[in-house]
């Protein structure tokens, strides 16, 4: 049970729709387990009141603040400073209230390397292909751009994927990034020698849980196969991917991860993450 306290320090998550967040279980989980004096609500906000929900957490000395779709680009310019991170990627998913000033970070992409190196795969000098090209994608490949030796991006809408490689070649003047086409034939000329793959599309996500991006047939063995879509927990490209043999890396360690990296930003404590994530799937058991 939470104790709230007329000193309790409110966090919240704003977005719309916010009902099914697995956001406040971990973040509650989190508080109570470390003691502190925090409690973390989630807030339904439609986008006509963006502008007076980050009002409002000036005015109410809200803590923290995660920022959920469809709010993490269009929230930045009621902000007052942004993150190196945040201001790259052109996206917050969470604010520090600083009193005189919010400051918005994002820990997307960063949850997402932290999920891979919990699996004890370290992307340095890799070869990564990503298949997806919206905004969780844009957030990992941010992440990854500093460390991979080349990084594929492939997505349906050609043109988009083109204009994410563009960006991260000029940002990070990053030469090993490619755009393709997400195609049976691209994926069977890239995955060959291809040592990461990430999923970052909603291919596979509840309810079309028989859906796959990558066919069986061109996984292997020697590949580490993280889909960041996290209902179903594992996807049928997760199980395709174990039957032959890869390494898997499952999406709810992005979220928890991405929650964790957040949770550090508002309190300055290390984050539980195996009680986050213990949370988050209860949750999920829950929802089911
Ligand atoms: N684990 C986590 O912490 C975490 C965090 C964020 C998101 N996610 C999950 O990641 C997924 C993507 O989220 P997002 O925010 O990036 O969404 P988004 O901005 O809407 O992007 C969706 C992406 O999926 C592609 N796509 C959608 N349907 C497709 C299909 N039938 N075939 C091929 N490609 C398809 C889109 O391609 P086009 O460009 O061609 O439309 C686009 O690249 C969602 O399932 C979301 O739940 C997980």
């Amino acid at each position: 049970m939470i104790k709230v306290s007329g000193g309790t320090k409110v966090c919240a998550l704003i977005g719309c729709p916010v009902e099914h967040s697995l956001s406040p279980a971990m973040h509650n989980a989190a508080f109570q387990h470390l003691g502190l004096d925090y409690i973390y609500v989630a807030f339904n906000v439609p986008p006509e009141r963006l502008g007076d929900a980050v009002l409002g957490i000036k005015g109410l000395g809200i803590y923290g603040v995660n920022v959920t779709m469809p709010h993490k680009i269009n929230v930045i310019k009621y902000l007052d400073e942004l993150d190196e991170g945040a201001r790259l990627a052109g996206s917050v998913n969470t604010i520090l209230n600083r009193g005189e000033k919010l400051v918005g970070y994002t820990t997307d992409g960063l949850g997402a390397l932290r999920a891979l190196r919990h699996a004890g795969v370290d992307p340095a000098g890799r070869k990564v292909v990503i298949l997806g090209a919206g905004g969780a994608s844009r957030a990992i490949c941010f992440a990854l751009a500093n460390h991979v030796r080349e990084l594929i991006i492939l997505n349906r809408t050609l043109e988009r994927a083109v204009k994410l490689a563009d960006e991260l070649r000029r940002v990070f003047s990053f030469v090993g990034v490619r755009a393709g086409l997400l195609s049976e034939n691209v994926l069977e000329d890239v995955l060959k020698d291809t040592d990461i793959l990430i999923n970052a599309t909603s291919v596979g996500m509840k309810p079309n849980i028989n859906e796959t991006p990558v066919k069986r047939e061109l996984l292997h063995g020697n590949l580490t196969v993280f889909d960041i879509v996290y209902e179903p927990l594992e996807t049928r490209l997760l199980k395709e991917a174990k039957s032959v043999g890869a390494r898997t890396v499952d999406g709810l360690w992005m979220l928890v991860y991405q929650g964790a990296l957040s949770f550090e930003i508002w309190t300055g404590a290390k984050a539980p993450v195996e009680v986050m994530r213990e949370a988050a799937l209860k949750r999920l058991g829950e929802k089911e």
